[in-house]
């Protein structure tokens, strides 16, 4: 039964605010849960889980997108980005009035996570991506909405926990909103349109190409653990982005996956390594890969993705067919059926895809994005699987693998797994 089932045996929202009211101290006791409903006018209340960059960003956006929501609790690792997040959300002077995130509901540490979602409708996901699987998994038990930033595992055993969660999101009617944010950019649905209505004819090649420079780092302070050390520059350890290839080209792929109507591919030949990256700041993370994959129906798609200082940047996506080529982040067409986007309204895919999400909610007409969130995450994890291990890697080997990247314990240990940098034709394939 879901909890928005009028008959369901839950207690109305309203009741359930009775009986706060009587009970102050209802939120803090453990066990007790909020609902999530939909449908409802009631005022909604957001949690955040990853106050870093992101999750600041997601917060704006959500509380943006409906006028009755207010950012209700807050958790992170760490206190310090937790506070500078609220801070950053607290100076937004649009947003006064929607920010009341009491100290008692400012969680840190490993289980801040539960201490968020239970109290509040829609959980906002932006912590590095390992935690995605546990977080989406709690998240969806205790019936709430969510908002889902990419990637959303960094391993295939990682992955079948949201696949799972995500069949579960949709029997409980609960809204699960992805962070691939073109697939919520006016232009882009509009130029996918075009070309899933035929106007570029059969696909018969795809590319993708995401070359940038290099990322941020947070340096190292003698007081942190090596944990507190990897979970402060996350990028740079697979165990907890997935590598580069998933945590931004991800973005990239999930085009290709859309122009193919999201049938997964039937196999991948990637290849990559670090170049640069060497020093042991980065962690075991490559720098660059070249990857290609292809789909039952003989198309290849082509993609490549750098991260290096001093090298030409370039983001952008084409799919090639019968009739004419599409430039993907231009939102153009060539060919027989030339056309570009005019549209000229706002369309910032960040806002669309939280306005979406409230909307669904207000409405209990829910969204769940589960099945493109999930085969472009695989998408980007059979790539780096094969340029690790140097072996071409079928959708099915890559779905059943068995590598598990999570650590002995979520603690603040020096102890950590070193898998070394993965050396193709070395590096087995689990
Ligand atoms: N959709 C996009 O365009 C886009 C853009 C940037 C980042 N992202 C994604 O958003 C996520 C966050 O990226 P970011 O740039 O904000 O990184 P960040 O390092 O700035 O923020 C991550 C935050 O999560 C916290 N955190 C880590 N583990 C935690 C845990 N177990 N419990 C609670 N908090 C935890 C960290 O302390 C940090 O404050 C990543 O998955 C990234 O790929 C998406």
């Amino acid at each position: 039964m879901s909890p928005n089932d009028s008959s369901a045996p839950y207690p109305s929202r309203r009741s359930m605010l009775r009986l706060g009211a009587a009970l102050p101290l209802a939120t803090t006791l453990p066990g007790w849960s909020r609902m999530a409903h939909s449908g409802t006018n009631d005022s909604l209340r957001i949690g955040l889980i990853g106050c870093g960059g992101r999750g600041t960003g997601a917060a704006a956006n959500a509380l943006r997108a409906d006028p009755d929501v207010k950012l209700w609790a807050m958790g992170d690792a760490f206190s310090d980005m937790l506070e500078n997040s609220l801070a950053n959300l607290e100076k937004a002077g649009d947003l006064a009035g929607k920010i009341d995130v009491s100290p008692e509901r400012r969680f840190t540490g490993f289980d801040a996570y539960r201490q968020v979602i239970d109290q509040v409708d829609v959980v906002l996901l932006a912590t590095s991506p390992h935690f995605r699987p546990l977080h989406v998994e709690y998240a969806v038990e205790q019936g709430k909405h969510l908002f889902v930033e990419k990637p959303v595992a960094v391993d295939a055993p990682g992955l079948r926990r949201i696949e799972a969660a995500c069949k579960r999101a949709a029997e409980k009617r609960l809204s699960l909103v992805s962070g691939l944010c073109y697939r919520y950019q006016f232009a882009k649905k509009a130029t996918f349109e075009r070309i899933h209505s035929g106007d570029i004819g059969e696909i018969t090649a795809l590319q993708c190409t995401y070359n940038t420079g290099g990322l941020w780092h947070r340096g190292h302070k003698p007081e942190w653990s090596e944990m507190e050390y990897q979970m402060r520059n996350w990028l740079y350890f697979p165990w907890l982005s997935g590598d580069h290839i998933a945590e931004q080209h991800i973005h990239s792929l999930d085009k290709m996956l859309w122009a193919m109507g999201d049938a997964a591919p039937a196999k991948v030949t990637a290849s990559g390594g670090r170049i640069v990256r060497t020093d042991p700041k980065y962690g075991t993370v490559y720098d660059h890969f070249n990857s290609v994959y292809e789909w039952a129906n003989g198309v290849r798609g082509f993609s490549s993705c750098r991260q290096m200082n001093g090298t030409s940047h370039d983001v952008s996506d084409y799919a090639f067919g019968t009739k004419g080529t599409a430039a993907l982040q231009h939102h153009r067409i060539q060919g027989e059926n030339k056309w570009r986007w005019r549209g000229d309204g706002p369309d910032d895919m960040y806002q669309n895809e939280h306005n979406a999400l409230f909307e669904a909610i207000r409405n209990d007409t829910p969204i769940n994005n589960g099945d493109y969130m999930i085969k472009s995450t695989m998408l980007a994890l059979m790539a780096r699987m094969s340029a690790y291990s140097g072996q071409t890697v079928t959708w099915e080997q890559a779905y059943q693998s068995q590598l598990d990247l999570t650590p002995p314990a979520y603690a603040w240990i020096n102890e950590l797994p070193d898998p070394g940098v993965a050396r193709p034709g070395v590096t087995r394939f689990v």
